[in-house]
C-alpha cells in the first residue's frame, strides 16, 4: 500500500500570496514518488487558487505536481440556506480529492461532535470524495481502558452506517489530543497498539478482510526526526503533519523518508 502523508495547514498562512508561495515550495520539495501520495490540506478559502492538471494533480505557476488536494472540513449538505459552510460538491468542483474531517480543533472549538462527523462522513463519501477521520483521546488516564473506549466509540459513530464498498475511501488519523501542537509526540510502540486497535474496531465493524489493509495515519508532533520511526514502527500507512507542513524543506523530507522505506 502507498503511504499517505497529508500536510494539515490549519489556519494558515495568512494571505493567498502567501499560500500560493507555500504550495509552490512545497511542490518543489516534495520528491516525485510512486510509493508515497502526498495531500496538501489549506484553508479552503485557498483550495481554487491551486489550479488542476488534467491528471487530476495539482498544478501553480507552471508547476504540475502530483499533490492532491484536501480540504480540512466539510459541511453535510451541497448547498441551502447554511451560511458559512461548505459542501462537498463545492469542494469537489475545485478539484479536491480528500476532506479532513472531526480534527480535534474542531471538535474543540467549532462544536463538532460524534454525531456531526458522521454526518459529514457520509455526505463527503456520498460526494465521491476521500475522508480522513481524526481520532483520539484528550489524555492518558491511569486506566488505559477508559481512552481506548472513547477513540472506539468516536471510529464507530463516525463510521456507522457507511457500506463496506465506501469504506475503501476511508482513513482513521490517530492524533491524541495531548501531542498535537505540543513537543511531546506519541511513541512508535504506543502509536502500533492504537494502530492495531483501530483496526480490530473496524475488523468488528465491517470484516477481517478490510481490517487488515485498512490505512490508519498517525499525527501529533511529527517532525523529520521522528517521521521515519513512525512509519517503520508505528504500525501505520501515514502520517498527518502540522507545523512541520507549514515547512516546505521539512515536509519535504519527511516525504522522502516515508518514500525511502
Ligand atoms: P502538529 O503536527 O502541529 O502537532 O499538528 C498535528 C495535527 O493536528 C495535524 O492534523
Amino acid at each position: 500500500m502507498k503511504k499517505l502523508i497529508v500536510a494539515n495547514w490549519k489556519c494558515n498562512p495568512a494571505t493567498l500570496r502567501q499560500a500560493q508561495e507555500l504550495f509552490r515550495a512545497t511542490i518543489k520539495a516534495v520528491p516525485k514518488s510512486k510509493n508515497v501520495k502526498v495531500v496538501v490540506c489549506p484553508p479552503s478559502v485557498y483550495l481554487s487558487g491551486f489550479r488542476f492538471s488534467a491528471k487530476g494533480g495539482s498544478a501553480f505557476g507552471g508547476q504540475v505536481s502530483g499533490l492532491k488536494l484536501g480540504a480540512q472540513d466539510v459541511f453535510w449538505e451541497d448547498t441551502g440556506a447554511y451560511t458559512g459552510a461548505v459542501g462537498p460538491r463545492m469542494l469537489k468542483s475545485v478539484g479536491v480529492t480528500y476532506v479532513v474531517m472531526g480534527h480535534s480543533e474542531r471538535r474543540e472549538q467549532f462544536g463538532d461532535t460524534n454525531e456531526s462527523v458522521r454526518k459529514k462522513v457520509a455526505a463527503a463519501l456520498k460526494g465521491g470524495l476521500c475522508v480522513i477521520v481524526c481520532v483520539g483521546e484528550k489524555t492518558r488516564e491511569a486506566d488505559a481502558s477508559e481512552y481506548a473506549l472513547y477513540v472506539k466509540k468516536e471510529v464507530e459513530e463516525a463510521l456507522r452506517g457507511i457500506s463496506k464498498a465506501a469504506l475503501k475511501n476511508v482513513v482513521v488519523a490517530y492524533e491524541p489530543l495531548w501531542a498535537i501542537g505540543s513537543d511531546e509526540a506519541d511513541t512508535p510502540e504506543s502509536t502500533l497498539e492504537m494502530a492495531l486497535y483501530i483496526r480490530k474496531i473496524i475488523a468488528g465493524m465491517f470484516g477481517n478482510v478490510v481490517a487488515q489493509s485498512f490505512p490508519v495515519l498517525y499525527g501529533g508532533s511529527v517532525n523529520i526526526g521522528n517521521a521515519r520511526a513512525f512509519l517503520r514502527d508505528g504500525g501505520v500507512d501515514g502520517l498527518l503533519v502540522g507545523r512541520a507542513s507549514l515547512d516546505s524543506k521539512a515536509f519535504g523530507k519527511i516525504v522522502e523518508e516515508a518514500n525511502g522505506l
